[in-house]
């Protein structure tokens, strides 16, 4: 039987603990603040920075939305990033990728104070990561780690193939998975659009780890039997539905869980995790900065 892995309830476990952390902090008087930073017209960005608020709404974590115009000049950008390193009620700082094209995404993610840096994106905390010392561990790769250890999938010793190889999954997830601690210890490789001969490395991998936005790229005859199968592809497909598009995952679901030992669902799989991790990131910055120990769950 496969095992389908449940992120929603994995995650709101998450959130339950995440509230109790914040009814902590909040006998010292430090209440959490998230500031989203939206500069972009695109219907799903605007989903995902909603969605984020509303997180932060359920586990009391105060969230502050700023927008800023898309056509306005990228200093605007620039200066709305210094305006909230500098509030002592916000803890921690996501600019919604992607920034527009006449906006330097660099200096947007190396702007960001990297003690709020709850993203991970910000140079100091990617080297962080990569030396093995990591602050803010970027959400969605968190997620997943979180994910597989909730449903206790070895990795140490473990044969991981990661496919995708971008700034945000692709690269943080297989540094997690290569790290010497806990979740980590896996063997990893890293696949992309030049890698030759993808089957061969995907034939022999224990997990697998999609992340190359590519719509059902991983079928059920590339596994190999057992494997664990993590699904972060969230792709728009043309369906005769009612909006006219479904969202499919980078995995083909319903060959794969013929082949894998367990499998996540899109949607229900990592999306959740990656949020209740934005959530955790922030709650730890606020901890962090108000000098207050509290139990990370
Ligand atoms: N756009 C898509 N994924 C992400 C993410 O994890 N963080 C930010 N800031 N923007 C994104």
């Amino acid at each position: 039987m496969t095992t389908v892995i449940d992120g929603e309830a994995v995650a709101a476990d998450l959130r339950t603990e995440i509230a109790d952390r914040v009814e902590t902090l909040a006998e010292s008087g430090v209440k959490p603040g998230l500031a989203t930073v939206l500069m972009s017209t695109d219907p799903a960005s605007e989903t995902y920075v909603s969605m984020k608020q509303r997180d932060c709404e359920e586990v009391g974590i105060e969230g502050i939305h700023v927008e800023v115009d898309p056509d306005a000049p990228a200093e605007t950008l620039y200066e709305t990033i210094d305006d909230l390193n500098a509030r002592d009620d916000v803890h921690g700082i996501l600019v919604q990728l992607p920034v527009p094209d006449h906006v330097d995404k660099r200096t947007v993610l190396r702007r960001i104070d990297p003690e709020k840096d709850v993203d991970g994106f910000h140079p100091e905390n990617v080297g962080r990561l990569v030396a093995g010392d990591p602050l803010f561990k970027p959400c969605t790769p968190h997620g997943v780690q979180k994910l597989l250890a909730a449903y206790d999938v070895e990795t140490e010793g473990a044969d991981a193939v990661v496919v995708g190889r971008s700034d945000i999954v692709g690269k943080p997830m297989a540094n997690l998975l290569l790290q010497k601690a806990p979740g980590g210890n896996a063997t990893v490789t890293v696949c992309h659009s030049r890698t030759t001969d993808l089957e061969a490395r995907l034939e022999a991998a224990d997990i697998v780890v999609a992340a190359a936005g590519l719509p059902e790229f991983v079928d059920g005859s590339m596994l190999k039997e057992g494997a664990t199968v993590i699904d972060v592809g969230i792709n728009r497909v043309e369906a005769d539905t009612e909006r006219g598009y479904e969202l499919v995952g980078d995995v083909d679901y319903d060959s794969a869980k013929e082949v894998a030992g367990a499998i996540t669902p899109v949607p229900g799989g990592v999306g959740p995790m990656t949020r209740a991790m934005l959530l955790y990131n922030t709650l730890m910055a606020a901890s962090r900065q108000h000098d207050v120990d509290i139990d990370l769950p």
